[in-house]
């Protein structure tokens, strides 16, 4: 037992969780159909519906309760007054102050310049003022980054879809398989390319072999038409907090945008990270996407933990997580545009959240960071909604769904909407035996064959689930989601007592992928490490 579990508060809900636990969810309803007034939060458009879960008026005192024992009021100050909240790499955490119009702070005057220093390049660019090597105008923008300096602005830009500007696309490359580079730039053309080379560190292996290699496709297609150092200037950009590296790179200092040690790479997308988005929607809609989220920032800040949307969502986290032992979540967003939600909320959640030790040190004695997965729907109903709806796994799900779509197909929109809904609805109801059986002999099944069959088509129900529902998709209201996913993991960080801002866990793998990589180019049959790796690398040669 820790000081946390220990703890009266902590104890009161296990007591709680007991009783709650007892009393199916269709059952408050029918208790209390108002349920959706009372457990349902509301702020900039955006609705938190979370009536479908194991909560009561009770739980969410408790919550609040809990919420006050970790000190989560303190701890918000604590990040937006940019204490040094990241103990182990001694550093603040101020995303928030990348959105924020009236920091008149040392670190709010670089944000606005920085974004200034983009608002006229991006002018540059969509007004073909910015012309490559042959004195064409760039068409195609890539992005050559990986984890925070790929996911946010890739899951960005193609949410964003409606908002694209009509001239310009924009390409994500991350991951170190040639194939990915090659198959991104097969179909473009030097002359129009533009490299967004992404790199906090600049020194991150995918990210410089990507870029390095993208240097020599350009070169190759100048032949000689111009140096390479006005190809370079023409064709790369830089977003990096190590200038003296793009600097060797080849990339001329008035290219590199910065960043800073205040910023983690998975809360990056509001800098110059962002700029492959800004790019691709223009400088105004990117203005409005940090817009948004300063609007969630302020939310999360001034508002009390019963109140407090992110607060709520983590609350109900650790809630199934550490009472009920649910071991992940899944993330469904009704919305093609925000496929790629999932994964970006992978790096944010797990990256931040997998941690096995307290702020202090100590080994912690519940489960931090629980598996976070999903895909867009309707898909997911034709594949894993089955162990959803009759697996053994208890699996709280958020749903994420768009009131208003921008399609004139407006029919097919209420058809997803409609799944949306039908998807929680049934989790929550599912179908009892004897409706299974019932249903069977109305369609004229006699009653052995019923018995036999109707067993396979029972579906529990009672599994919880929130919906965020967003009146529409755009760059304000998407700010704000992405920044209240932000808010939810670090206020479960402060009730886990974890750093949610460092990602230790990264560094293994790369320092022995230097060693294997050393074996895989030597000729020879190694024997340096364990049997299996041994017999992996000699296989390749
Ligand atoms: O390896 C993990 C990580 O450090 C992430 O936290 C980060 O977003 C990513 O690598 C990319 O880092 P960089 O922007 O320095 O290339």
């Amino acid at each position: 037992m820790s000081a946390l579990t220990d703890s009266p508060e902590w104890q009161a809900l296990v007591q709680h969780q007991a009783a709650l636990s007892k009393r199916p969810l269709n059952a408050l309803f029918r208790d209390n159909p108002d349920r959706f007034a009372r457990f349902s939060l509301n702020t900039d458009g955006l609705i938190l519906d979370f009536s479908k879960n194991h909560v009561d008026a009770q739980a969410i005192d408790l919550f609040g309760n809990l919420a006050k024992k970790v000190g989560l009021e303190e701890a918000v100050e604590a990040m937006f007054s940019g204490d040094v909240i990241n103990n182990t790499e001694q550093r603040p955490a101020l995303h928030a102050a990348l959105r924020s119009p009236e920091d008149q702070s040392e670190n709010g005057q670089v944000v606005h310049q920085t974004l200034n220093r983009m608002a006229t390049f991006v002018d540059a660019v969509i007004r073909w003022q910015w012309q490559g090597y042959s004195g064409s105008p760039i068409t195609d923008v890539v992005n050559i980054g990986i984890g925070g300096s790929d996911l946010g602005p890739a899951m960005v830009y193609t949410a964003l879809s409606d908002f694209h500007l009509d001239g310009i696309r924009c390409h994500f490359v991350s991951n170190v398989d040639p194939a990915h580079l090659e198959e991104t730039l097969e179909p473009l053309d030097p002359e129009t390319t533009l490299f967004v080379i992404a790199s906090k560190t600049f020194t991150t292996m995918e990210t410089m072999l990507n870029a390095r290699a993208a240097k020599r496709w350009l070169l190759k297609a100048c032949n000689g038409s111009a140096s390479e150092k006005s190809a370079l200037a023409k064709h790369f950009v830089a977003i990096s907090a190590n200038v003296e590296k793009a600097v060797e790179f080849g990339i001329p200092g008035e290219n590199i945008f910065p960043m800073w040690d205040w910023v983690g790479g998975r809360y990056s997308l509001w800098s110059a990270i962002g700029l492959p988005v800004a790019l691709g929607i223009g400088m105004d809609n990117f203005r409005a996407l940090l817009a948004g989220a300063h609007n969630m920032d302020k939310h999360f800040r001034a508002t009390p933990a019963a109140q407090n949307i992110p607060v709520m969502m983590a609350l109900l986290d650790c809630w199934y997580q550490n009472f009920f032992a649910a071991e992940s979540r899944v993330v469904l967003p009704y919305s093609q545009q925000l496929h790629l939600f999932p994964a970006y909320l992978q790096q944010l959640d797990m990256e931040s959240l997998g941690k096995s030790v307290t702020k202090d040190g100590a080994p912690i004695d519940v489960d931090t960071g629980g598996i976070v997965w999903g895909s867009a729907g309707t898909n997911g109903q034709h594949s894993f909604h089955q162990l959803l709806h009759q697996g053994t796994h208890l699996i709280p799900a958020d749903f994420i769904a768009i009131s208003e779509t921008a399609s004139s197909n407006k029919e097919q929109h209420l058809q997803l909407l409609a799944n949306c809904f039908a998807q929680s609805q049934a989790l929550m109801d599912g179908k009892s035996l004897e409706a299974a059986t019932a249903e069977l002999l109305n369609r004229g099944m006699s009653e052995a064959e019923a018995a036999r069959l109707a067993p396979h088509k029972v579906i529990p129900g009672n599994r919880p689930s929130t919906t965020l529902l967003l009146d529409k998709l755009s760059p304000q209201s998407l700010g704000s989601l992405i920044a209240c996913y932000e808010h939810k993991v670090f206020a479960r960080s402060v009730i886990l007592g974890i750093n949610a801002f460092d990602q230790w866990g990264v560094e293994l793998g790369k320092v022995l992928s230097t060693g294997i990589h050393d074996e895989l180019v030597n000729d020879g049959e190694t024997s340096k490490f364990d049997g299996s790796t041994n017999a992996l690398i000699n296989r390749c040669k």
